[in-house]
């Protein structure tokens, strides 16, 4: 398939390029600059510009656009930034796929999209929850609603991916290798993740597989409490875990509404969609995925 990311330079378009092409498709990817390479096209979203011929042959576009979410402390321009970063790539996106009936278009969204469901199990078919995070993400998925007559749609509702490098793990690392991690709080709220492996699979998977539209939670098949990926992460590392954060401390760096979406509330949210369809799954635990990625 000719395939068209958004997004591409980010952490998970950087490791998806090389297995998709890897996998024989032909991958495109749009840049917010002057395109350099044959297989760069120009676009710019907030003005809804997209170069000539983009879209010529492309069978499917992957949109990852957006700043970081937790890279800064949301300022009310932050959290604009973080919105409009998403919803105006998708909608950009979407419109083109309309226009040109291009056949699939997978883009990104976040497991917040329901908000804090404590101890209750959610599938894909819960409603949107509540705060910033649930109200970007019901926007972002609202975004692609262009595409939805002709286009097969799928929303990526994406837990924290685990890599090697980079995402919510560089951010850890370092503070637990100074034996300065801990649990959150009670440790109780759910931590929604999947591993590198299983995301780019995921993708690629439901890239190829036509029978799947709508929302898939990108999330392992085991949710996390916080206190079960916090001793995960210091068995991966080796290292003990014995102060627990408190989470005021947490919201004096984080900033409170940051500290409570992100780290101390969560989904436990499971991936009932990608199941069905027969997806295996690379790393079924949060151990296995914590080894796999700081044991590279
Ligand atoms: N990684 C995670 O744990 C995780 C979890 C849940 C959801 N997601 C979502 O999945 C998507 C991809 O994640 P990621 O970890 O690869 O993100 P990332 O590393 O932060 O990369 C996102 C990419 O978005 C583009 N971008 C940055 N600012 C932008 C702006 N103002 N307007 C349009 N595009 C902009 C950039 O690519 P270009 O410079 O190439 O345009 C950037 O490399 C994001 O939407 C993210 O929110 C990620």
């Amino acid at each position: 398939m000719r395939v068209m990311i958004a997004g591409a330079s980010g952490l998970i378009g950087t490791s998806l390029i090389p297995h998709l092409r890897h996998g024989g498709h032909e991958v495109l990817r749009l840049v917010r600059r002057e395109s350099r390479a044959p297989d760069e096209r120009t676009w710019d979203p907030p003005a809804g510009r997209m170069q000539d011929g983009s879209m010529d042959g492309v069978d499917a576009i992957i949109n990852l656009c957006g700043v970081g979410i937790a890279d800064r402390r949301w300022s009310g321009d932050r959290k604009q930034a973080i919105k409009d970063s998403r919803v105006e790539p998708s909608e950009v996106l979407a419109a083109a796929a309309a226009a040109h009936r291009t056949p699939t278009l997978i883009n990104a969204s976040g497991i917040n999209f329901y908000g804090d469901t404590q101890d209750r199990e959610v599938d894909e078919t819960a409603p949107v929850g509540t705060g910033f995070l649930a109200e970007v993400c019901r926007d972002w998925e609202a975004a692609t609603s262009a595409a939805q007559p002709t286009t097969r749609v799928v929303l990526l509702r994406t837990g924290a991916v685990l890599s090697p490098s980079g995402g919510m793990l560089g951010k850890l690392r370092p503070l637990f290798s100074l034996m300065l991690g801990g649990r959150i709080g009670s440790g109780r709220q759910y931590m929604p993740w999947i591993s590198l492996d299983d995301e780019v699979g995921a993708i690629s998977f439901l890239l190829e597989n036509q029978d799947v539209s709508g929302p898939v939670n990108m999330v392992g098949p085991q949710p996390a409490t916080n206190a079960e990926f916090t001793e995960a992460l210091g068995s991966a590392l080796r290292r003990p875990t014995p102060f627990p954060v408190p989470p005021p401390a947490l919201k004096a760096v984080l900033g409170a509404e940051m500290a409570r979406e992100l780290v101390l509330t969560g989904p436990r949210a499971v991936p009932s969609v990608l199941d069905k369809a027969g997806y295996r799954f690379q790393h079924r635990t949060v151990a296995d995925a914590l080894t796999a990625a700081v044991g590279r």
